[in-house]
Parts: structure tokens; C-alpha cells; sequence
């Protein structure tokens, strides 16, 4: 497999093509964003935890029914995955209040619901990603409720997954933020990264933020909870 062109650099990633045009290159960095790009920094070993933990999580949900764009990781930073057209929603589920949910409705942070929620945002910087609801997001042409249809099943399919297996660690999985891609055949797939970026991870005994709310809100040691969420999942 060779590594060619760049061809995308997003906040914390960037995608190179390979010699298969069906195949890209995932490059993990060590940059963080927050706010939108508004707050930068660097967590040390970022890119590492996080694609090791979304690899470890991918090979997993595959198991569980869940296609993913995973096929090979090639070294500590670098994956191969299948291209795909990435849908413009972030698909959010939730388990306990939290983050934008908790300021939205005037809620303390930690309410458990009885059930699990699903919210979109419209994946684009420009407006700040606002909420969406499906009917807009069909509207916009940005999916089809088949497509929108399937990823809810898949989310929903994934919160059930981790959840049983996260809190068997010791993990309180609180809210993720989920984005699926379209192989050139239409078929929908998880892709993007399931991470101590992109999902909230608490402590089951003492509630301590094992993610990156430690970088968003200055609580310090988050270099410490990525390696955290590391060496439970993994082992080292
Ligand atoms: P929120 O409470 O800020 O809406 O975040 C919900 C979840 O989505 C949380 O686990 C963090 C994740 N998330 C991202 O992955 N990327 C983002 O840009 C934002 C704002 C949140």
C-alpha cells in the first residue's frame, strides 16, 4: 500500500490518498480544537490513544452488525479505510445530561435518562454546526430518510454496545458524537473516530471526565485521562 497526496486536513486528522482508489489513509494528530477552532492546543499522544481506542472500538462493532470504514491499522497513527463520502450530520446520542444538553435545557450535568437520546447537528464550521432536525436535513438534501433511518439504527446499535462494554471498565459512557460515510456503492458505514475526542467518558465510581472536557473546560490532566481510557481498554 502506497501512502500518496494529502488530500484533506481536518482539525485532528488528516487523509491521504493510497494506490487504491477505494481505500484513503487516516493520519491521527496530536492538535486539538475546541469552540469550533476558536481554543488550540496539543495533547501529547493524542493521535496515538485515539487511533488505537477508535481501531479497538470499530473491529468490535463490525461484530456487533455495525459496518464501519475500518480495514487495517498500519502504524501507531495510521489507518487505512475505505473511502467514503462523508454524510454532513453529526449524530449525537445520549445516556446522562451533559455539555450542550444541560446549558440547552437549563439542567444540571449527570441526569441519567430512562432512555437514550438522538439529536443531528448540520456538520459545517462555517455556521457552528447548528442543531437539525431529519425533516431539514432531508429538506437540505443532505440525506434520505432510508439513509437517515439506517444511521439511527446504527447509533443506536453502537450506544447499546459500548455502554455494556465500557461500564464492565469501569466507564460511565455519557454522550458520543457519531459520523457515517457513503461507500461509492450508497452504502452507509461508521467512519470518522470513536474516542476520548468525541465521546464523554466518566469515571463509574468517582464521575472524573476521562475525555476531552479536561482540554474544553481547563481542568488540567488530560493528558493523563486519554492514557487512562487507553490502558483500561486496552491494556497498556
Ligand atoms: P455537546 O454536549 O457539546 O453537544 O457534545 C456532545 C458529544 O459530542 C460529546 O461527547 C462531545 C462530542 N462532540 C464532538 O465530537 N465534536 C464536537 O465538535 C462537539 C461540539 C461535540
Amino acid at each position: 500500500m502506497k501512502k500518496l497526496q494529502q488530500i484533506y486536513e481536518g482539525k485532528a486528522k488528516k487523509v491521504y490518498a493510497t494506490d487504491d482508489a477505494d481505500l484513503v489513509l487516516v493520519e491521527y494528530k496530536d492538535d486539538a480544537t475546541a469552540f469550533n477552532g476558536l481554543k488550540k492546543g496539543t495533547i501529547a499522544g493524542k493521535g496515538v490513544i485515539n487511533n488505537k481506542v477508535t481501531n479497538h472500538m470499530m473491529r468490535m462493532l463490525e461484530k456487533e452488525g455495525v459496518p464501519t470504514h475500518y480495514v487495517e491499522e498500519l502504524s501507531d497513527r495510521e489507518t487505512l479505510v475505505r473511502k467514503v463520502s462523508i454524510v454532513p450530520l453529526e449524530v449525537i446520542i445520549r445516556n446522562i445530561s451533559a455539555g450542550s444538553f444541560a446549558k440547552r435545557y437549563g439542567v444540571v450535568e449527570g441526569i441519567t435518562f430512562a432512555e437514550p437520546t438522538i439529536e443531528f447537528s448540520y456538520k459545517n464550521d462555517d455556521l457552528g454546526d447548528p442543531l437539525i432536525n431529519a425533516y431539514h436535513a432531508v429538506a437540505l438534501g443532505l440525506a434520505t430518510w432510508d439513509e437517515i433511518e439506517t444511521i439511527k439504527k446504527y447509533a443506536f446499535r453502537v450506544n447499546d454496545f459500548m455502554k455494556k462494554y465500557l461500564i464492565e471498565l469501569g466507564i460511565r459512557l455519557v454522550d458520543f458524537k457519531l459520523e457515517f460515510g457513503k461507500t461509492s456503492d450508497g452504502t452507509i458505514v461508521l467512519a470518522d473516530e470513536i474516542s476520548p475526542d468525541t465521546c464523554r467518558f466518566w469515571d463509574k465510581d468517582t464521575n472524573e471526565k476521562l475525555d476531552k472536557d479536561r482540554f474544553r473546560r481547563d481542568l488540567g490532566g488530560v493528558e493523563d485521562a486519554y492514557q487512562e481510557i487507553m490502558r483500561r481498554l486496552m491494556g497498556n
